[in-house]
């Protein structure tokens, strides 16, 4: 197996990783099977190497399917895509009655970017302020979720960037496109979650802050004034969380294990509020252990839980159930359970206020 292509699916949590390539030999289109054992329940995770460099991760196979048949579904999916896209190009360039070259000459004209967000932000948009501060939505034919981009002319992880309209004399505002797929808080914001303590000059704890893509888009809603303390254990990940930061002042990279805050102690002052998407089977307990550290009272907590990193054995709803009783138990007052479906499946964001104050119970 491709040493680096090991390396890398492990950074994204495989452990006990088999080859389906002939000889071990990985390679383009070969699949890489992760067997974790979650106390009695076997799962299965597939990657699938991306392009000859990095294994992206493709799904995970659960025990009651076949993983022939999960494969077989995953391969459909993929082919039904690009079919969608291809079709998609070719009736854009009938209908404006062009090649695609004049459609790619007319992009350039516009100033939009090629793929991945990566040119010019120049796209005329209209954004509206959301219910929540420090978020937006352009408008448009299907509207999106959008922050203001603290470093404009930069994407983090080759997400779009729009450049609102501006009035006369003001400079242009640059947002960057929010893709709930790619972020359980995002996801959160996108399905109707009530309350939103990541604002404008919050300090934050994130526990699994990964590369760093929902990270990027808490530093711009919490803004200059704000702070985001991004704890993450893989050091790959950790490695690209410390490059986003180098260019975000408000972004403080931590490579550790969140099951340890007393090793960044010094690091991390009291916060707000402490978002946690660790996907570990113990998570209440990291998130309260952190708590008892750094959470004032009367803060608040947002947990990202996936019901099979913690049983997956049991309904999903009843592992929700089971966390929130645990996060209760260690002094966390429940005030929402969100799911995050279609976005991400057997996935719920729970938001609870810690150690509630008892003028604060009575007003509410
Ligand atoms: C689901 S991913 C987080 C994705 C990220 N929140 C985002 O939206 O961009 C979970 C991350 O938590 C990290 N993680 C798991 N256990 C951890 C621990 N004990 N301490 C720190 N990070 C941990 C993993 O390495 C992984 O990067």
């Amino acid at each position: 197996m491709h040493a680096s292509a090991e390396a890398d699916a492990r950074h994204l949590g495989a452990r006990n990783l088999v080859c389906t390539a002939p000889g071990g030999q990985w390679g383009e289109d070969d699949i890489l099977v992760d067997r974790a054992d979650a106390g009695e329940a076997l799962t299965l995770s597939l990657f699938h190497l991306d392009r000859g460099s990095r294994p992206r991760w493709l799904l995970e196979w659960r025990p009651r399917r076949s993983l022939a048949r999960a494969v077989r579904g995953w391969e459909r999916w993929a082919r039904a895509k690009a079919a969608r896209t291809r079709a998609g190009a070719r009736a854009r360039s009938r209908v404006k009655g062009r090649t695609r070259a004049k459609v790619a000459k007319v992009r350039a004209a516009k100033g939009r970017g090629g793929k991945g967000g990566k040119g010019k932000a120049k796209a005329k948009v209209v954004i509206e302020p959301h219910r929540f501060a420090g978020v937006f939505v352009s408008k448009g034919k299907d509207d999106s979720l959008v922050t203001r981009n603290l470093v404009p002319g930069e994407s983090v992880y080759g997400e779009k960037r729009l450049a609102a309209e501006a009035e006369e004399g003001e400079e242009k505002v640059e947002y960057r496109v929010w893709n709930p797929f790619r972020s359980k808080l995002g996801a959160g914001i996108v399905g109707g979650i009530e309350q939103m303590p990541v604002k404008p000059g919050a300090k934050v704890l994130y526990l699994g802050g990964a590369s760093g893509t929902t990270v990027s888009h808490v530093s711009d809603m919490i803004g200059p004034e704000g702070v985001v303390y991004a704890v993450e254990f893989s050091h790959r990940s950790g490695r690209d969380l410390t490059n986003m930061a180098k260019r975000r002042p408000n972004v403080v990279p931590i490579v550790e294990d969140a099951r340890q805050p007393q090793r960044y102690r010094m690091l991390v002052g009291m916060v707000d509020v402490i978002f946690s998407d660790v996907a570990q089977p113990d998570q209440a307990r990291i998130v309260t252990h952190n708590a008892s550290f750094f959470l004032k009272n009367d803060g608040w907590v947002v947990i990202s839980i996936k019901a099979n990193c913690v049983d997956s054995t049991a309904a999903p709803e009843a592992v929700f159930a089971s966390e929130v009783d645990k996060l209760r138990k260690d002094g966390c007052k429940p005030k929402e359970q969100l799911t995050l479906e279609p976005y991400h499946r057997d996935h719920a964001l729970v938001v609870a206020v810690y150690r509630a104050s008892k003028k604060k119970k009575k007003d509410e």
